[in-house]
Order: C-alpha cells, then sequence, then structure tokens
C-alpha cells in the first residue's frame, strides 16, 4: 500500500505570482511530456525512474491548473508509437494511471476534478482500463477541472477512425455528402466534447508534434521548454501562462 502523499500541499516554497497578473488564462492546456528518459540517464537510474517521476509531476501540474483556473488539461500519457518500446517500459507507462489514481484520486475528487481519456481506450490492458474506468465514473459529476489523459492516442488514427466512422454514417444516410464540414468532423474526433487547445507546452526541447491532436492544434499556441519533464515546476509553467499573455490570436485574420 503505497504511502497516502498530501496532494494540495506543497512542500515547496510559494512561488510569488499572483492569479490576478494572469488576465488571460488559457482555457484548455495540452502538454506534451517529454525528457523522463534522459532525466533517468542524467542521474544514472533506469528509464522508468524517469516516468515515475514524471507521474509526481502530473500531480503538481494539476494543482497548478486548478489553482490558475484552467478549464482543460490534456496530457499526452501514452501514445499509440509506445508501443515499440521495450515490453517492460510499456507495462510500467500502462500500470502508472492505476499508481496515480490510486494515491491521487481521493484528492483529485475532494478538488472536484473530472478524469477523461482520449484515445484507443479499449485496446488497452485490463488493469489500465479497470483503473481509469473506475475514475471516470466517481468523478463524471465533477464540474471542476477536466484532466483529460490521451492514453494508447495517436492522431491520425483517430482522423482515419472518425473518417471511417463517418462514412458509415452517411451510407446509413444520416446526412448527405453537402454536409460534411469541418464541425462534422470534429464530431466524430475523441475531442468531440471538448474545445481545442489554447496552449501546447512541450518539454524537453523537442520541437514537433510526435503524433498528438494534429487537427485540434490548428490556431493553438505553442510553447517549448528545455526543461525535461521531471523537472517541470509551477515556476515553468506560469512562465508558458505568462507568456501566452503576450500573444496575438488572429485565427488567420488581421
Ligand atoms: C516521453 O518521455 C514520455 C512518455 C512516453 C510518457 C509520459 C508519461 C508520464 C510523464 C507519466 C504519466 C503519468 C500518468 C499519471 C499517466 P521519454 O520517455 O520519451 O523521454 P526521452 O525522450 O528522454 O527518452
Amino acid at each position: 500500500m503505497p504511502m497516502k502523499l498530501p496532494f494540495f500541499k506543497s512542500k515547496k516554497e510559494e512561488i510569488p505570482i499572483q492569479t490576478e497578473e494572469l488576465t488571460n488564462v488559457p482555457e484548455h492546456v495540452a502538454i506534451i511530456m517529454d525528457g523522463n528518459g534522459r532525466w533517468a540517464k542524467q542521474k544514472g537510474l533506469p528509464r522508468i525512474a524517469g516516468h515515475k517521476a514524471g507521474m509526481d509531476v502530473v500531480k503538481d501540474t494539476v494543482e497548478t491548473a486548478v489553482k490558475h483556473n484552467i478549464k482543460i488539461l490534456t496530457l499526452f500519457a501514452f501514445s499509440t508509437e509506445n508501443w515499440k518500446r521495450p515490453k517492460h517500459e510499456v507495462e510500467y507507462l500502462l500500470r502508472l494511471p492505476k499508481e496515480f489514481l490510486h494515491i491521487y484520486l481521493p484528492d483529485l475528487i475532494k478538488n472536484n476534478v473530472r478524469i477523461e481519456t482520449i484515445g484507443d481506450f479499449d485496446s488497452l490492458p485490463g488493469y489500465t482500463k479497470e483503473a481509469v474506468q473506475y475514475a471516470k465514473e466517481k468523478t463524471k459529476d465533477n464540474d471542476g477541472l477536466l484532466l483529460n489523459f490521451a492514453l494508447n492516442y495517436g492522431s491520425r488514427k483517430e482522423i482515419l477512425r472518425a473518417i471511417k466512422s463517418m462514412m458509415e454514417d452517411m451510407d446509413n444516410e444520416e446526412f448527405s455528402l453537402e454536409q460534411v464540414d469541418e464541425k462534422l468532423l470534429s464530431k466524430y474526433l475523441y475531442t468531440h466534447n471538448v474545445s481545442d487547445p489554447d496552449l501546447l507546452i512541450r518539454t524537453s526541447g523537442e520541437q514537433r508534434l510526435s503524433n498528438f491532436l494534429l487537427w485540434q492544434l490548428a490556431y493553438t499556441e505553442f510553447w517549448f521548454t528545455d526543461v525535461l519533464w521531471p523537472d517541470f515546476t509551477e515556476e515553468v509553467f506560469v512562465k508558458a501562462l505568462m507568456d501566452y499573455q503576450n500573444r496575438s490570436r488572429r485565427y488567420g485574420g488581421i
């Protein structure tokens, strides 16, 4: 039985950032949490130690998102390409959601967080599905932060799946070809019930999308940092939020 850790009581020093300073907080933040392996390597630890540290940073990041009134936080936790990793690493990564929820679910519930996922949920192992399904059920009526885990998620597969499903419905005469537009396609994506991300953060210095939310990020602001995910702190998160304040979003207009 792992020790229950305090969730919203950080032992770290409070950062002197006033929430009032952030006048334009992104409603939806998506994060590519990258650099766990390199973090572990730098410390002479096995890669999975980086993932474990990364899991604890997820807790801190949720705390910061709640504090700054972000409405949706989408975290890329396991991609459809991550199956290519060594078997023991894949299994460790897929056990992390259960471990995370075992420790933090009571605090997430207390703090009105709702848990959801995007991705091919059915193909996940039973131990992942059961833990996450239980958490979804337990938090379904919460109306605070939506914590959206991208689990077994790949954007191209998501788009293909949407197109196939849309074609089936068109065959069944639910709509005509003329009615197919961006809005309709969006309804077939895993993200049909959430707004597109306003801000995308990727850690570890890599500047690519890695098959993450390709459709949904069309007008999203990007923010990259060299910080490795296990070193991602409230201070770094707030830096991204402060930077977002100065972005002028024109959506192709002037
Ligand atoms: C990429 O770093 C990270 C992942 C593939 C996994 C991300 C998962 C977590 C941060 C923990 C998830 C926690 C929960 C609660 C589900 P990498 O391993 O590719 O790092 P590297 O590029 O340095 O090798």
